[in-house]
């Protein structure tokens, strides 16, 4: 925990701009083209670096446009649960990866990974690594390049770019020894984070054509698969590698052992890999890798599509560069400087990468039920990190997708049985809660109904209403193996006892109670949506005396129980989280939570017990909207003055740049939203909660709509982070909310700002005596 002072010194840094941004090295012109000062100031290095997994953002420098199905990368570690492919502070390269790992927590699936070498082919991991500096790389949404040396100063320099489903890789050998590719199939691959000597060989298989100067194969690996109900036995990572020169030589190779078969032209089994050598004089070589979760076929008909043969490296990089831009260009920010710019736009290039596509040619593979479908579908969803602020982000800048991403999510219903949790390719029970009925709400609530709304209705209920197989006798606890799908584990049991989930029963119960309270909510607002009014009511009731059922009024947290009423204990039942972060969690009856915990009085003092007690964990989401809790308790200005700390202690344009997780753009989802002035504290209400605006003036051109929206705050920049008032299209608003409609057409959001606490929707606060961040100062 930090000190106090040490706080209010960023506070101000943050305000006044001290802190300089990174030196981080820009492509060369020629991929920099269009030209987007947006795309520009995205560091792909931000949130990769943290002393721990859990204390990293977990993010990779990749290269790819938005939703790849495939992301490329450097890879100088072995990855798998815990561990992503690039860690900042390795000195060595062993390949370039395509990944389909979407989180630190999360393991890789069906990857693969391209060598370049000189000399003797090195098919080991720690045998072909080539040393590398920061220096010599340059890092950027839709180009990477680096040099690599090897022990003999001979070297590659390679340059990476990827659409989609295909990988786009240039390597320029310099030196005389000869150069070689290799592909890494598949390898041995550590199980979970646990246990680093237990290891599974999972199949792969390679082939060469050298007539056709390919490489293709397969990869079984899939690290999640001893979690989740889906044992999705036919997955696999289909890949077709095209060379741009002639193969003159060509072997496969043992990447556990490093032995070579030279002149074999296909392998199978564990830790397999192929390698190619080209004529003589040889210096430069491209290589695109299309991949597949179909079939090699399929690989290869993504490679002619997305790159055809004879496209230039920088044609590719233009395309990936031209898809940002496309997205980032919508956003233009005034009063700004270099390094929040840069956190800015790094926050927009995480929020819009997962859920990713996993269709390819109008088809998908489907690990629910083993076979290949017709239709869009989409993986690496996060949700009980996403649907608090990165879903709403992603339906005001990515609407086009919103309808495909819960189509997807039906799909998997129909196909699985249940709408998903965690979908990395399958489901992995990951988190607590059924939020995807959380997603599904908020976008029909905001207008997104093509698809087919009986069906997504069905699926919700379901959610809301059946338990998980043998609930009374399993605990679902976090990565539990062997277990059908999760759900609302503990159902049952608020069924028995008069709202909760016990403790005794279940695992992580008090979290669970609080999260399913929220998803019935969900599950009411759409009902209403629906014009199911019976229903809405049904599940509007349960959601509003569900959480109060574990409020335990003699210590005023909320607390995990027994089946029998019994207290369990104030540490008991917390998911990534404690009683303090939860206690503030019932974003759907804020008014309720601030009358049990004594009115708006008694509940802004308890909010500010939270923080200066130092229990606001903001590295985690159940953190996430609780300053915003102050502007509903009639304290609008310290909520200004929380999140601007929190955006200056918790977010900044170095590798360490993200202090928790990203979670598949939640942090950056909150850092926008912040920015931008307001929050959406109970996502499926369509009302955002106003906060303290960054920056004098913002300007959102959101898809489809008529005209911007426009968000003035003039002084925001420079030492004004207090609001005075703040009207929409000219009409000022009374309290802190703002509603989706009043914005989603574009508007003018005008804030006036002030350097010293105001009163405006603060009339719980004696203003005269506000604390105030320039008053500490
Ligand atoms: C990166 O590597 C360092 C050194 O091994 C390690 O301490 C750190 O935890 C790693 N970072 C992540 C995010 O795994
Ligand atoms: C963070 O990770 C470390 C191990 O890398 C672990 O010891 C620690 O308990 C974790 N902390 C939290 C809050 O999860
Ligand atoms: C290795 O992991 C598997 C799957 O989790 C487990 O069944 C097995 O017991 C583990 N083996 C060892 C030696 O820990
Ligand atoms: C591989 O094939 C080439 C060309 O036919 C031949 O010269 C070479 O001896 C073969 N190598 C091995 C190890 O069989
Ligand atoms: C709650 O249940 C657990 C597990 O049966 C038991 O160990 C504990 O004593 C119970 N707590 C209370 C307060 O009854
Ligand atoms: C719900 O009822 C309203 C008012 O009658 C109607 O406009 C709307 O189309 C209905 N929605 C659905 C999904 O049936
Ligand atoms: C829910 O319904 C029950 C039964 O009608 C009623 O007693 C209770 O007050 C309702 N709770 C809320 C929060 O509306
Ligand atoms: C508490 O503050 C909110 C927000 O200003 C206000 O709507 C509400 O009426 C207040 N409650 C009481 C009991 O004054
Ligand atoms: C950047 O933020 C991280 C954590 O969020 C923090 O540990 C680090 O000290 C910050 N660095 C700078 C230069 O502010």
């Amino acid at each position: 925990m930090r000190s106090k002072a040490a706080h209010l010194v960023l506070v101000f840094a943050a305000i006044t701009g001290l802190v300089d941004a990174s030196a981080r090295r820009l492509p060369p012109a020629v991929f920099r083209d269009p030209p987007s000062d947006a795309v520009d100031h995205v560091d792909p290095f931000i949130g990769n670096g943290g002393d721990s997994p859990n204390g990293s953002g977990g993010m990779i420098p990749s290269t790819a446009p938005p939703f790849a199905m495939t992301r490329w990368v450097a890879q100088t570690r072995e990855n798998y649960v815990s561990v992503t492919p690039y860690n900042y502070t390795d000195g060595s390269i062993h390949g370039f990866q395509g990944t389909h790992q979407p989180a630190i927590w999360m393991g890789e699936s069906a990857q693969v990974v391209l060598v370049p070498g000189l000399g003797d082919v090195r098919p080991r991991f720690e045998d072909r690594g080539m040393r590398f500096e920061h220096a010599d790389e340059v890092v950027s949404a839709s180009y990477y390049s680096v040099q690599l040396n090897d022990e003999n100063d001979e070297g590659v320099f390679v340059e990476q770019s990827a659409t989609s489903r295909v990988g786009h890789l240039r390597f320029t050998f310099t030196g005389n020894a000869r150069p070689w590719v290799l592909l890494e199939a598949s390898r041995a691959s550590v199980m979970g984070s646990a246990d680093p000597t237990n290891v599974t060989f999972p199949h792969g298989s390679v082939a060469v054509d050298a007539s056709a100067r390919e490489i293709s194969g397969t990869n079984a690996e899939r690290q999640d698969f001893i979690i989740g109900p889906n044992a999705a036995p036919s997955f696999r990572g289909y890949f077709v590698a095209r060379f741009s020169e002639p193969i003159l030589e060509w072997g496969t190779a043992g990447a556990g052992s490093g032995a070579l078969r030279p002149n074999a032209s296909s392998a199978e089994g564990a830790q397999v890999a192929a390698y190619v050598r080209f004529a003589e004089g040889v210096k430069s070589v491209d290589v695109r890798v299309g991949v597949s979760f179909i079939s090699v076929e399929q690989a290869r008909r993504n490679l002619e599509e997305e790159i055809p043969d004879g496209t230039a490296l920088e044609e590719t990089a233009r395309g990936t560069r031209a898809a940002w831009a496309e997205k980032l260009d919508r956003i233009q920010i005034q009063g700004v400087d270099e390094e929040q710019k840069t956190v800015f736009y790094t926050g927009v290039f995480h929020a819009l990468q997962y859920p990713y596509e996993q269709s390819e040619g109008g088809r998908y593979y489907s690990g629910y039920d083993d076979a290949v479908h017709e239709g869009e579908s989409y993986t690496g969803y996060s949700i009980w990190d996403t649907f608090r602020a990165a879903w709403a982000w992603q339906i005001l800048l990515a609407p086009e997708r919103i309808n495909g991403m819960v189509q997807s999510m039906l799909q998997d219903y129909v196909e699985g049985g249940w709408l998903p949790m965690w979908k990395n390719i399958v489901e992995t029970n990951i988190m607590v809660g059924t939020h995807a009925d959380s997603l599904i709400a908020e976008a029909v609530l905001k207008g997104f109904t093509d698809f087919d709304l009986d069906l997504a209705w069905e699926a919700v209920h379901k959610d809301a209403t059946v338990p998980p197989e043998d609930d009374w006798t399993i605990s679902y606890f976090d990565r539990e193996e062997n277990v059908g799908y999760e759900v609302r584990a503990g159902l049952s049991s608020v069924y028995e006892t008069k709202g909760w989930v016990a403790d005794d029963v279940h695992s992580e119960s008090a979290s669970r109670t609080l999260d399913y309270a929220y998803d019935d909510y969900a599950v009411s607002v759409l009902a209403s949506q629906l014009n199911r009014s019976a229903d809405a009511a049904f599940f509007l009731n349960r959601s509003l005396s569900t959480p109060f059922s574990i409020f335990n009024a003699g210590t005023g947290f909320m607390e995990a129980r027994n089946a029998s009423g019994a207290w369990a204990g104030p540490n008991e039942g917390w998911t990534e989280g404690d009683k303090w972060a939860y206690t503030f969690d019932v974003v759907h009856d804020v008014p309720a939570l601030i009358a049990r915990r004594g009115g708006n009085k008694s509940f802004v003092a308890f909010l500010d017990e939270h923080f200066d007690g130092g229990h606001n964990d903001h590295t985690n989401e159940p953190s996430h909207h609780i300053p915003y809790l102050y502007a509903l308790a009639g304290a609008a200005s310290r909520t200004q003055e929380r999140v601007r700390s929190i955006a200056a202690e918790n977010y900044n344009a170095t590798v360490n740049g993200l202090s928790g997780n990203e979670d598949c753009g939640q942090m950056s989802a909150w850092y926008l939203f912040s920015a931008v002035g307001f929050y959406p504290v109970d996502p499926v209400s369509g009302e955002y909660v106003v906060g303290s605006p960054f920056f004098d003036h913002i300007s959102i051109d959101l898809p489809g709509s008529p005209r911007p929206l426009v968000i003035s705050a003039p002084g925001a920049s420079s030492g004004k982070p207090y609001v005075a008032g703040v009207t929409v299209d000219g009409v000022a608003l009374e309290s802190p909310i703002i509603r989706h409609e009043q914005i989603v057409r574009g508007a003018d959001v005008a804030f006036s700002m002030s350097a010293s606490p105001q009163a405006w929707a603060s009339e719980t606060l004696d203003v005269e005596g506000a604390r105030g961040v320039r008053d500490e100062l």
